[in-house]
């Protein structure tokens, strides 16, 4: 069973320069990010033994998104300049091309740059979501459905379980606006998500793992402002490779929680198991909330490698989301509740 392994390379660095050149840019036009977030991190100095690659996490291929320069907006008629954004944490955007080539999504391949290549013919229209369980409201949503909803961007840090992270302009509405409008009852506990199946399209669903994949939140987690349902990137449609047409995005938990393709949201009374429960339920849990202090079995989880930089910076507690998300874990034991 392949489990993820801890990112150890520094070759995938965006050269300094780039990022230079767009913090100038940046401050040359002043533009602001309506509900952006947070940001912050490094990358992992020391890593628990790998036990062996085999059985360790997915074989984590980090070579290192090859950097591109700028990314070319690819709608001229909205001319964002990305490149003068950050996060609230001043840390600026990482490149369309590296969000875009450097992808966890098993079910085409555990290789994270070749994952652009396998999924992008993958069909993503139609598509339906059958959202219903334990509410008032049930329904079966399709792509024209999600307009409905007012889409806003926001800039949230990605920071995935292995100790890698980027800084992420996304597109969608927050998902406590769906479950307004299905009316979760009163025994409604939880949230669970699926990932559409389909081995035949997606090689890495034909073995492996319990497929399709799954994960869940807590229904006041899944309230909170930060969850996201999204469905843009870098203000274009959502690529396949990131989760097209529409994905889960809680920042202040490891990037695993964030599901991708979602056919399925149903409310549940029992908290679900995720696929990385069943895979591997000592190492992954249901909370997997961002936590320096609360190591992975088998590395550190104190430090990370942002994407694009040299070197590692400290894992902030809850991905630096405490503000808006500390007062879902009050009194709760994270060791425990990993
Ligand atoms: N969702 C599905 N369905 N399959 C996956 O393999 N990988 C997760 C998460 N969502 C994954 C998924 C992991 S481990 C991470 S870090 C993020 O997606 C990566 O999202 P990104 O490729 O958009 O950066």
């Amino acid at each position: 069973m392949n489990r993820f392994k801890p990112d150890l390379t520094d070759a995938d660095v965006t050269p300094r320069h780039i990022y230079m050149n767009r913090r100038r840019f940046m401050r040359a036009t002043g533009t602001v990010v309506g509900g952006s977030l947070i940001a912050a991190c490094r990358m992992p100095e020391e890593t628990a033994e790998p036990e062996s690659v085999e059985q360790a996490a997915p074989p984590a291929q980090d070579a290192a998104p090859a950097s591109n320069p700028e990314p070319a907006p690819a709608n001229p008629a909205v001319v964002k300049d990305y490149a003068s954004l950050t996060d609230e944490l001043g840390d600026p955007l990482n490149s369309f091309h590296d969000i875009s080539n450097y992808n966890n999504y098993y079910e085409f391949t555990v290789d994270k740059q070749r994952v652009a290549g396998l999924a992008k013919d993958y069909p993503t229209s139609p598509w339906t979501v059958e959202v219903g369980g334990l509410v008032d409201k049930p329904g079966t949503y399709t792509l024209a459905d999600w307009d409905r909803f007012p889409q806003e961007e926001r800039i949230y840090r990605l920071r995935c379980v292995e100790a890698w992270s980027m800084v992420i302009p996304w597109t969608g509405f927050p998902l406590r606006m769906l479950l307004d409008e299905i009316q979760p009852q009163s025994n409604a506990k939880y949230v669970a998500f699926q990932t559409v199946f389909d081995p035949e399209r997606m090689p890495g669903q034909r073995g492996g793992y319990n497929w399709p994949y799954t994960e869940g939140l807590r229904l006041d987690e899944a309230e909170n402002d930060l969850a996201m349902l999204v469905t843009g990137l870098y203000g274009d449609p959502l690529p396949m490779q990131n989760g097209a047409p529409i994905r889960l995005i809680v920042p202040w938990k490891y990037g695993f929680k964030s599901i991708k393709s979602i056919v399925k949201i149903d409310l549940v009374e029992e908290q679900p198991t995720s696929l990385w429960m069943s895979a591997a339920p000592n190492e992954y849990g249901f909370y997997s909330n961002v936590n320096p202090n609360v190591n992975h079995p088998r590395w550190s989880q104190a430090r990370e490698r942002r994407i694009g930089e040299n070197g590692r910076r400290e894992t902030l507690f809850l991905n630096g989301y405490e503000d808006q998300v500390g007062y879902l874990y009050e009194g709760m034991d994270l060791k425990a509740n990993y």
